[in-house]
């Protein structure tokens, strides 16, 4: 495993939407455990692979609950909405409110290549949406409510 650089707003890759994986293989898995290593050695919850200049749908995720693996992940089902805090890993030190659903429903295939789902609410909700939205070239402050001073935030993880 390797830690990846990650790319920061400014960088085109950002702004690209990412093409489905159409094969499973070692190049892919070797990818997904760098993402995986680069997103908790920057203490983040969530990380894309265009933050790591990949453009494929790939997502990793982790919001204290263990890790998730996400191959070609899509939002199948929406319900609800929440507006809360939000950061990224691709743009350090800036926060901001955003409104998600406040459960979403999203199909992926595993490393396996096995057709999962996984429901996810609150902050999971958020990362998932976060992360869609990476491969789509879709930055969270693209959505932003409202910024946040570095005084309101209490805990925010980047994604
Ligand atoms: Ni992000």
């Amino acid at each position: 495993m390797a830690i990846r650089y990650i790319r920061k707003i400014g960088d085109p890759v950002l702004r690209k939407k990412a093409k489905p994986v159409t094969e499973i293989n070692p190049h892919i898995i070797t990818i997904l455990e760098d993402m995986a290593e680069t997103m908790y050695l920057n203490d983040g919850v969530g990380l894309a692979a265009n933050q790591v200049g990949i453009l494929r749908r790939l997502v990793v995720i982790d919001v204290g609950e263990g890790l998730l693996e996400l191959i070609n992940p899509e939002i199948v089902y929406e319900e609800g909405e929440q507006i809360g805090p939000e950061g990224c890993l691709s743009i350090p030190g800036v926060f901001g409110e955003v409104k998600r659903p406040q459960k979403v429903k999203v199909r992926y295939l595993d490393r396996e290549g096995n057709v999962k789902e996984i429901v996810g609410e609150d902050l999971l909700a958020r990362a998932l949406c976060h992360e869609i939205d990476h491969l789509e070239g879709v930055l969270f402050v693209d959505k932003v409510i409202r910024f946040l001073d570095k005084e309101e935030l209490e805990g925010v993880k980047e994604v």
